[in-house]
């Protein structure tokens, strides 16, 4: 069964590169994201890997837990990190799950057996603090995916959990909010002292609230 938005993400134990890992226990209380790739030492998979490591200090600030998984076992996992750091200019700052029986790949339904046979699509999960899915994104094996979109998402979710707004389309970090239709326009000044436009009722706009 599928993992659809709003699901509690489902808790499991596993072997990593860093060692056995309880999930939940291991997002704490912040944010999360989980990320499958197909293989061990495949080139777009090497690419992604350095890029979220070279990304830690953006995920840190955003409290924010990455980890990674592929059905290869740990040993492998771990000389592989050693071609990432060499290829990539990094070093790999989280743990990469170890799913050689798959069994967190098909809690997470992280295999499509008709694009990619026994081996896990490029899928993310971004997970709230209440342990709850907020995004699910499945991107093919050829194609690697944009991690500051990845942010970018993370920073509109933060947003509408801190100060009930959302993020217009192409939006970006400084650009201009939406104020969420549960605030009636009467609250809105009190709530958004930085001001606000309603273009019509149902659309109104606010500076980003947190800057
Ligand atoms: C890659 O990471 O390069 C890759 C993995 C599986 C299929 C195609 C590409």
């Amino acid at each position: 069964m599928a993992i659809r938005l709003g699901d509690i993400a489902p808790d499991f134990t596993a072997d990593t590169s860093e060692g056995t890992i309880e999930f939940h226990k291991y997002l704490g209380d912040g944010w999360g994201v989980l990320f499958s790739h197909p293989k061990d030492y495949t080139p777009v998979c090497t690419t992604e890997l350095g890029r979220v490591a070279s990304l830690k200090s953006e995920f840190d600030k955003r409290n924010v837990k990455v980890i990674a998984l592929s059905v290869d076992p740990v040993d492998s996992h771990k000389g592989w990190i050693k071609d990432i750091n060499e290829t990539q200019n990094c070093s790999v700052n989280y743990p990469i799950i170890a799913d050689p029986e798959k069994k967190v790949s098909e809690m997470y339904d992280m295999i499509h057996p008709n694009a990619l046979n026994n081996l896990t699509v490029r899928s993310v999960f971004i997970i709230g603090p209440d342990k709850t899915v907020k995004l699910t994104l499945t991107y093919p094996a050829s194609t690697g995916r944009n991690f500051d979109e990845i942010l970018r998402v993370i920073d509109s979710l933060q947003l509408t959990a801190n100060y009930q707004v959302a993020t217009p389309v192409d939006w970006k970090h400084g650009d201009d909010c939406v104020v969420v239709p549960a605030i009636k326009t009467e609250d809105i000044p009190a709530k958004f002292p930085k001001g606000h436009k309603v273009i019509k009722p149902y659309l109104r706009t606010t500076p980003q609230p947190d800057l």
